[in-house]
């Protein structure tokens, strides 16, 4: 039986190659007990994967009465995320990478199969940076340039065609409801990270990255493309 090759795996970052979801969710729930507004863990789903801009929108929406906020005063509160967040993140390190992942990788590496980072986040490169794997992805999007955010496919599609390889022949990793939507737009195999009940559309869904692995992201791929 021959089967459909992968050429490249795409991961997205918070949530998925390091627990910055966390840190994304302490600087907005700062924020939100602020402003008074009963933001909670399972309202963040909604949040994940999602710009700053938009995600503050949505935690606005959590206030009973109608606010009205200039856009002047939403980017200042957008700011002030960012920076509880930029001291949030200031302190990771190597040891940060979530468990599964530096052995997915040279596998990946050690297979010919191409890697990219497809985040939301202008902080990616910092949280990379931190976490010392500059040189262990074969490209990192750069979020300033994406128009579209998730669930467009934008950012997983931009990577495709950075890393010269078909959309189809990619599989995406993703710890949010709005990356598998974006993975799939892309026409690619979406695989979460998370509760099965949240993802019924990815094509598989494991607890934790410590389960990741290429044999079975080959059978998963080769599923998906029946
Ligand atoms: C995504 C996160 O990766 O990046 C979202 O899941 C976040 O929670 C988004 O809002 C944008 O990140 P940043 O760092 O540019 O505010
Ligand atoms: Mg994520």
């Amino acid at each position: 039986m021959t089967t459909t090759p992968i050429q490249a795996v795409i991961f997205d970052l918070d949530g998925v190659i390091t627990d910055t979801a966390e840190h994304h969710y302490l600087a907005w729930k700062a924020i939100g007990d602020e402003l008074n507004l009963p933001f909670t863990r399972e309202f963040n789903e909604n949040l994940k994967g999602v710009s700053r801009l938009e995600s503050l929108r949505l935690l606005l929406s959590l206030s009973k009465e109608p606010l009205h906020y200039s856009d002047e005063q939403l980017h200042e509160l957008a700011e002030r995320k960012n920076e509880l967040y930029k001291e949030l993140i200031a302190t990771i390190k190597p040891s940060d990478v979530l468990p599964g992942i530096p052995e997915l990788l040279a596998d990946l590496k050690q297979r010919g199969i191409k890697t990219a980072i497809a985040s939301a986040s202008k902080n990616a490169f910092s949280v990379i940076r931190n976490l010392q794997m500059e040189e262990q992805f074969d490209i990192i999007v750069d979020a300033a340039k994406i128009k579209n955010s998730k669930p467009d496919p934008e950012v997983f599609l931009a990577a495709a065609q950075q890393l010269g390889v078909d959309a189809q022949a990619c599989v995406g990793i993703e710890d949010a409801v709005a990356g598998v939507d974006a993975i799939l737009a892309a026409k690619m195999t979406a695989v979460a990270i998370g509760q099965k009940d949240h993802f019924p559309h990815a094509h598989h869904v494991y607890a934790s990255t410590a389960e990741l692995n290429v044999e079975q992201l080959l059978q998963i791929h080769e599923q998906a493309k029946k």
